[in-house]
Formats: structure tokens, sequence, C-alpha cells
């Protein structure tokens, strides 16, 4: 458990480097990742390489012992290069070129610009790839941001047709698998393929699946190429990458591939403020964050970088790379955090086994896009709170250490939570309800699931799966052979929400209907779906309570399952095969929390009703409670005999307490 932080020597005269990197040492920070945005310093014009003021920021922050997460600078290609080849910039969904002057212009799939990436990362590792500062690497940042993971260039629509005529082999194969006879789409030859924007009507979905799953497959490219050069050129240093927060268009599974460690960027107020929570969660949580919203992305990204052994649980090396610091500049609405969350969110990413939390950034920059954005310290360089609350965390780190190295910190979870990127695109691109979405409810059900007490694995449809005693499935649309086979073949508590199994690969209707290949596991079929209106509800009844039924509603013929819970008019609504449990319709937060609550009693785990807005979390021989609300509140671990490690026996309002379970 180590601090970091993201810095800029770049936004700063050269007599502060010295300063800062000092104080850095002194708040107990380890990790220093630089240079993500430094193109047009380190190479002004093409082929002028400007190295020295770089190597004195390393060399500086060496001084102090502080190790450098050294970055590509691709997300950020200078003007020049832009004005050197045009057309590698972005096109955006409404054929407009997405210009230069912020960030992130760049297409992935032109073939000069990944030369040109290649170029940079090959002149930047050849640099610093054996510095001893230098132990780690992030490639670019943050793939993806501002939507630019998709671009409708004609250099994209070059690399589809490519990646069509590898995948279908020939045009016949691809028009079957694309339903291409519906409304004379059909095609001769890979060339007459466009890209599914600007059509009058919506597009073929399974031509906008396979094109979100190009998309995908050219971030997961780019970021290969770098990687490979990285670990040549720079042996024994683990690279990552900074994904981010509630962020679904690219395959983050695929990406990983080629990751050793896969970051993340937390900032719990500003996604609270800009997704899917309801308006009362968002005044709610406007300065704490919801709280399983960083948790959500921990235990998600800490399934990236996983083992692939069928016996080992699937957990990767992961850090946070960005934790919010204080008020930031891009939500809708940007509130300050009370007093003491900056801490409990650092601690609350410890818990769920990240190796490192780096706030972003130091000091905040008063000039340019991001002035209103606060750092560790002040533009006047005092130090603002979410500086206090950092340098707090470095010191109890520094406490604890002896206790917390001692023990062995593994992540032993016996949930899992299927989160599939080609499920999820199947429902945004036929939502067929227009509020159906796949993410929140992944996300809902994570949140009923720890407000139960249960960790839980993210895991993706190829992770092992022997592991877990409860699999819970929100997004499965299409189940493969082999994630079948698991499913079949494991002992675990299983529970499907709708939609499981209802397309093929190629985003068609299964011929025996949904759930396709998991109608003998589950026991039924789904004759008819219907997506229900806001307002428009249906009344249920699930263990002996009352729900309403919103959004979402199949009629089942049941060949096996009995019925967990039923309609008014007894239509089946839940139901149970074995242990393979479905739900048809879209049930409401108190009635998900009971059926996930008795799935994991009947799984043999011990789920426990926490009280409102505290989490809990088991980390090896520690247990750690975080209580996102204004009171304090009583809660110890079971089996906790003595005083907690950190914090009181009664767990601080925005606070936390730290168990060691002997
Ligand atoms: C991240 C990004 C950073 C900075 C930050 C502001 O998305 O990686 O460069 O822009 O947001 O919150």
């Amino acid at each position: 458990m180590e601090l970091g932080i993201c810095y800029y020597p770049e936004h700063w005269p050269r007599e502060q480097w010295p300063v800062d990197a000092q104080r850095m040492r002194d708040m107990n920070i380890r990790w220093v990742r630089i240079a993500e945005f430094a193109w047009s310093r380190i190479e002004p014009s093409p082929g002028v390489f400007e190295w020295e003021w770089l190597d004195q920021a390393i060399d500086t922050l060496h001084a102090q012992g502080l190790k450098v997460v050294m970055c590509t600078p691709t997300a950020t290609p200078p003007k020049w290069l832009v004005d050197q080849m045009p057309d590698m910039l972005a096109v955006d969904a409404q054929g407009h070129t997405r210009g230069f002057g912020s960030r992130r212009h760049y297409c992935f799939s032109h073939a000069g610009y990944q030369a040109q990436s290649q170029r940079i990362t090959r002149a930047v590792a050849e640099r610093y790839g054996n510095h001893p500062a230098v132990a780690a690497w992030q490639t670019d940042n943050e793939y993806g941001c501002h939507n630019t993971a998709i671009s409708y260039s004609s250099a994209a629509a070059e690399g589809f047709r490519t990646w069509l005529a590898g995948r279908y082999g020939d045009a016949r194969e691809l028009n079957r698998a694309w339903g291409t006879v519906f409304w004379s789409q059909e095609i001769r030859n890979f060339d007459e393929i466009d890209l599914p924007n600007l059509t009058v009507t919506e597009a073929n979905p399974s031509h906008r699946l396979d094109f979100q799953r190009y998309s995908s497959w050219a971030v997961a490219r780019f970021q290969e190429a770098q990687y490979q050069l990285l670990k040549a050129l720079s042996p024994g240093r683990p690279v990552s990458h900074n994904y981010m927060g509630f962020y679904t268009e690219f395959n983050h599974h695929e990406v990983s591939e080629n990751l050793d460690i896969a970051t993340w960027d937390s900032y719990p107020l500003g996604f609270t403020q800009d997704f899917f929570l309801s308006p009362q969660e968002k005044v709610q949580y406007a300065r704490t964050g919801h709280p399983d919203v960083p948790a959500f992305h921990h235990d998600l990204y800490r399934g990236m970088c996983a083992s692939v052994r069928a016996d080992a649980p699937a957990h990767g090396r992961w850090w946070v790379m960005e934790q919010q610091p204080g008020p930031v500049n891009w939500a809708q609405w940007n509130l300050a955090p009370h007093d003491g969350m900056v801490r409990l969110w650092t601690w609350q990413a410890f818990a769920h086994g990240a190796e490192v939390v780096s706030y972003f950034r130091w000091r905040q920059a008063p000039f340019a896009q991001e002035q209103m954005h606060t750092g560790l310290n002040r533009p006047d360089f005092s130090l603002d709170q979410g500086g206090v609350e950092a340098a707090q965390v470095g010191e109890e780190l520094a406490e604890l250490c002896h206790t917390m190295c001692a023990s062995k910190l593994s992540v032993r979870n016996r949930v899992a939570l299927v989160f599939d990127y080609d499920g999820l695109w199947m429902g945004q691109i036929q939502p067929q309800g227009k509020d159906y979405n796949g993410l929140a409810l992944a996300f809902r059900l994570y949140s009923a699931l720890r407000q139960l007490g249960l960790d839980i694995d993210i895991v993706g449809p190829n992770a092992p799966l022997s592991a877990y005693q409860l699999i819970v499935l929100p997004v499965s649309t299409h189940v493969s052979p082999a994630l079948l086979e698991q499913l079949k073949n494991t002992t675990a508590q299983l529970v499907f929400a709708p939609r499981a199994g209802s397309k093929t690969t190629d985003m068609h209707v299964p011929p025996q209907l949904a759930p396709g290949p998991l109608q003998s596991l589950l026991g039924l079929r789904v004759n008819r779906v219907a997506s229900l209106p806001p307002g428009f509800e249906e009344v249920g009844h699930l263990l002996d309570q009352a729900t309403t039924v919103t959004g979402w509603f199949e009629d089942l013929a049941l060949h096996g399952a009995h019925k967990l819970a039923t309609l008014s008019d007894g239509r089946p609504l839940v139901t149970l095969n074995d242990r393979a449990c479905y739900v048809a319709g879209g049930l409401d937060d108190a009635a998900w929390q009971r059926l996930l609550e008795s799935r994991a009693l009947a799984a043999g785990l011990e789920p426990q009703r926490l009280p409102a807005d505290l989490r809990v979390s088991r980390l090896g021989a520690l247990a750690m409670a975080f209580n996102f609300s204004d009171k304090a509140i009583d809660w110890s671990p079971v089996g906790s005999t003595s005083e907690p490690l950190l914090g009181e026996p009664s767990v601080a309002a925005r606070g936390l307490s730290i168990w060691h379970l002997v």
C-alpha cells in the first residue's frame, strides 16, 4: 500500500521542483507519474528532442527516492504533427473532424499516427527505459476519454473493412451474420461496407456491434504496440494504463491482455453527479460520492490483469492512478468533498486491494482548461484540504506498515459478478426500452451485494469461475459455449438478470428463443418481452413482500423451473431451476436485495444487512469498515476480539476503522 501523485514539472519553474520533491517525500508519497501530456516539450519540432528538462525533473525526483511512473505522451499529439497529417484526427458520428486544441484528437485506426505513437514511445523508452528512478510505465492517458474510442474517419472505414474480411472471409458470410437481406442491405464485397453512422434510420445492429468490436480491437492493437516496445526497452518495469469510471466503449478485458497493471481514475463526486444515479442519490451523496461508485470500479479493474489459471481467483494488479483531491472542474456541478472523504476514499481503495493510490494532482494549475480543478496544493503553493488528508494517510500507512506488511493481504472473494462488454453493447445498440441501461443494472446489483456485506470480484466472461459460491450475471446478453460449460460445471448459485442469453454472437434472436443456450440450465423459455414506460408499474411478490416491476417484463414458459416470485396475476417473475435463478422483470432495489440475500444464503455465504451507508471489506486478516454517513455507526467484524488497529470501535462519521483479525 503506497501513495502516489500526478505531477507536471513542465507547469512549474525549475527552482520549485526540488522543493516539491522534498515535500512529496515528507508526505510519504512514493510514486510520481509524469509526462503523459508533455509531447510538445519533449519534441517541440519534428525530430528535435529536448530531453534536458525531463532528465533534470526525473533526477530531482530520484534524488528524493521517489519512483517514477513514466508515460508515453500519445494522448496529446502536438500541432506540428497534426499539421503534417491532418487526416490523423478523429471524426465524430456526425462526420465532423475533431479539432486540435484540447487532447485525444487522434484516430486509433490511422496508420500514420500508429507509427508516430511507436516512434515517440521508442524515443522515450530508449531515453528512460533503464533509468533507476523509472519503476513503471503508463501508456497514453485514458483511452476513449471525451468519446474518442470510436472514430468515423476514412482510416477507420478502411481498417474496419480489413478486420471484417479477416473475421468473415467472404461477403456471403457477412451478409448472413448481419442479416443484410433485410432492407436490401446486401453487399458484394468488403469494399462496399460503410461505417454505421449517418444512416437514415437506425443502422443494422450487427453492423454496429461489429464496428464497436473493431474499434475496441483497434484500441487494443494501439496499446499492444506500445506495450511491446516498453517491455523490450525497459525490462522488468510493469506497464499500466489508466482506465475511466462508468466507461464501456471498448472491451477493457481485451485491452488488458497487454498490460501488467490496470489502473483507473477515481472521481467519486464527479461520477455521482454525471451518471445514472437518481436525483435523490445525487443530493444525498453529493459530498461523499455514492459508497459503491469507487468500489465497483476497484473490483472491476482488479479483475483486468487477472490470472487465467482455472484454479486461481481472478485477481490482477491494480492501482488508482488519479484520486480526486477536492472539487473537480468537469462535472455538471462540482462540489467540495466533506472533510475526511479524501482519506476515506484512499483507504477504501486499499481495502479493495489497490497497490498504490495516486492523487490527481500535486498542485492546481492556475491556467488553461483545468484551472478550476483542485490538487493537493493550491496554485499559491499552500496545502489544500486534500493534501492535509493525503499527508494523514501517509502517516497512518507508515505507522501501520509493520502490522499490515506482516499480514498476507490477499483478496479471496466468493461472489463473482460477470461483466461482459459485448453483452453491454448489445443492450446499448438495441435497448428496446428507452431507459434500459445494462451498466446501471450491473451497478445496482453490485451495490445490493455490497450492502449485504459481501466482497465481490467483477470478472470477465472468460474468467475462471470455479472458486465462487455465488455468480451474478447482469449483462450476459450473449453466453458463449465456454461460459455455458463453466456455469454448468460449477456448484455455485447462479443469478441471471433479464435478457441473459437472448442474443447470438451475431446479435440475432437465438433459434430456440431466449435464453438461448441457457434454456436447459434455467428450465424455461422466454415467449415474449415487453418494455414498460416510466410510470407504468406492475406489482409482483417476492419472498413474502411486494415489489414494483418497472422497465421490463418477459413472459416465460417454464419447463422445470419453479416460481420464486410472481406478478399479481400469477405469471412468473423470478424462477429457480436447481441452483440457477432467472429474473424476468425490472425489480425494485429492495427486491433485488432480498433475492440476492436468499441466493447468498443458499450458497452458504453469510450476508448481513449493513447499516445504511456503511460498507465493509475483508483483505486477508484485515477487516475494514467505511462510514459514508454523518453519524458514527456501531459495527465490528465477527470474530474481532481487540480494538481496531486504526479508528474507533464505533466507526466515525465519514471515517473508517480497521481491525486485524487473528
Ligand atoms: C482525468 C484525466 C486527467 C485530468 C483529470 C481531471 O480524466 O486523466 O488528465 O483531466 O481527469 O479530473
